[in-house]
């Protein structure tokens, strides 16, 4: 029979595995970083890009800016990145990452001009509203890595989460709500395909 003091130690060391794993991963989204952006001062993000088409064509037409797609899924990744270099885009890279340790690991000096999230996970369910990326503490933490003035673009087909950011963003101190703001550049991306009717929101990041 396993003894609690056994199942506390194989918990120790499951948890010291998993925090270790999360440093190395963090670290070597840094370097990756570093190396990806290196001399660059401003980009474009798109978080939840998934296989990249729609951040793709924005790159396409928007050839001045350099354009980033991050995605938790490696294989979207991979294949957004085999598209973008079909196309011969020379502005736009896509990264597996987390949005919360990228913002983290974003080199210092560099800023976002321009924040898409399209179609994000919606989690429906209210045990998981937690797990919603639009939150008070993303939201400061992404505009602490935002040029004042950048705007954040998020577009939904759940009515609920749509309510939900909008509150987020409302009561948010680091952004204003843009009721009438233009949405900058139209491609259906995959889940707005599925959508029967979607939502959109803009903000801007306040000026301090
Ligand atoms: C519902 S899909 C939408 C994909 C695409 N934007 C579209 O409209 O077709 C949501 C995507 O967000 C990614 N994702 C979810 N949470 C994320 C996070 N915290 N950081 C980065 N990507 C995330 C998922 O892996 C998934 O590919």
């Amino acid at each position: 029979m396993v003894t609690d003091r056994e199942l506390l130690g194989e918990a120790t060391t499951s948890l010291k595995e998993h925090q270790q794993r999360v440093r190395q991963r963090k670290s070597l989204l840094n370097a990756k970083l570093k190396s990806c952006l290196s001399g660059k001062s401003r980009i474009v993000l798109e978080i939840g890009c998934g296989h990249g088409h729609w951040l793709t064509d924005f790159a396409v037409t928007n050839r001045e800016v350099l354009c980033v797609g991050i995605d938790l899924i490696g294989n979207r990744i991979e294949r957004a990145n085999r598209k973008a270099s079909r196309v011969g885009l020379d502005n736009v890279l896509f990264l597996k990452a987390e949005a919360n340790e990228f913002l983290d690991q974003l080199p210092v000096g560099l800023k976002i001009e321009s924040v898409f999230i399209l179609f994000p996970d919606p989690w429906p369910k209210k045990r998981h509203w937690k797990k919603r990326i639009m939150k008070t503490g993303f939201l400061d933490k992404l505009s602490d890595r935002c040029f004042e003035g950048a705007r954040l673009h998020f577009r939904t087909d759940h009515r609920d989460y749509f309510d939900w950011a909008t509150n987020a963003v409302a009561f948010a101190e680091t952004w204003n709500l843009f009721s009438d703001a233009h949405w900058p550049f139209e491609r259906e991306t995959v889940f707005q395909s599925k959508a029967d009717a979607y939502q959109s929101l803009i903000a801007e990041k306040r000026k301090i």
